[in-house]
């Protein structure tokens, strides 16, 4: 259960998100990246923080596979630690945007719900959620950490797109589609969502 805080008054400063954003010459966001586990979430983040980094552009990427080796280690793989996983970053991911930083999520985040919630804490415009549409049979085929073979074979129960749902998201900002045999390079999704960003300022 989530207590709401009691007794408690925003203390405002002088200093502003938009003091921050003149100072660094952009706008603070979150990019939130969602997809299965191997639909390439991490590597997206990192071509898309080294594309906007060569363009000045200051960026932090949350990422949940490291984020749960610290504020979030207490959390395993059921709904609810979904949840309050996806909820803790979305609310570190709004003080880094407020911060002015150009926040890159990337996170399993399989519920509609729980991305959702984190967009609801950012202003209008500010959460641009990145579908990575990679059928579960390509993810299944890459499994880079060999975890979709322990899901089958029941070693891991409550896996994502095998025993466990994930739902897509239905109006996602930008969907990254990927197919059977069709390989796209991480650069050019960095690209793709770095023109998103450019046309939107
Ligand atoms: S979630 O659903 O958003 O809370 O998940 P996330 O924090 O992104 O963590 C997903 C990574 O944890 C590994 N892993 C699992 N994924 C899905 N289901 C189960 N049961 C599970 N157990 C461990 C897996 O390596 C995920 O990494 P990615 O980068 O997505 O492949």
């Amino acid at each position: 259960t989530i207590k709401n805080s009691t007794n408690i008054v925003w203390h405002k400063c002088s200093i502003e998100k938009i003091d921050r954003q003149e100072l660094l010459q952009q706008k603070g966001c979150v990019i939130w990246i969602t997809g299965l586990s191997g639909s390439g979430k991490s590597t997206l983040a990192c071509a898309l923080s080294r594309g906007l980094h060569s363009r000045r552009k200051l960026t932090y990427i949350l990422d949940g596979d490291n984020v749960r080796h610290g504020l979030n280690r207490d959390l395993h793989f059921k709904a609810e630690d979904r949840a309050e996983n996806i909820r803790r970053i979305g609310e570190v991911a709004k003080l880094f945007a407020d911060a002015g930083v150009i926040c890159i999520a990337s996170l399993i985040s399989p519920y509609r719900k729980d991305r959702d919630a984190c967009r609801a804490l950012l202003p209008e415009g500010d959460f641009i959620e990145v579908f990575m549409d990679v059928p579960l049979q390509v993810c299944e085929a890459r499994d880079p950490k060999g975890l979709y073979k322990l899901a089958r074979a029941g070693k891991i129960k409550g896996f994502t797109g095998i025993d466990d749902p994930y739902e897509p998201p239905l109006n996602s900002e930008i969907v990254l589609q990927q197919k059977e045999g069709v390989c796209v390079s991480p650069s050019d999704m960095a690209e793709t969502v770095m023109y998103y960003l450019e046309r939107k300022g």
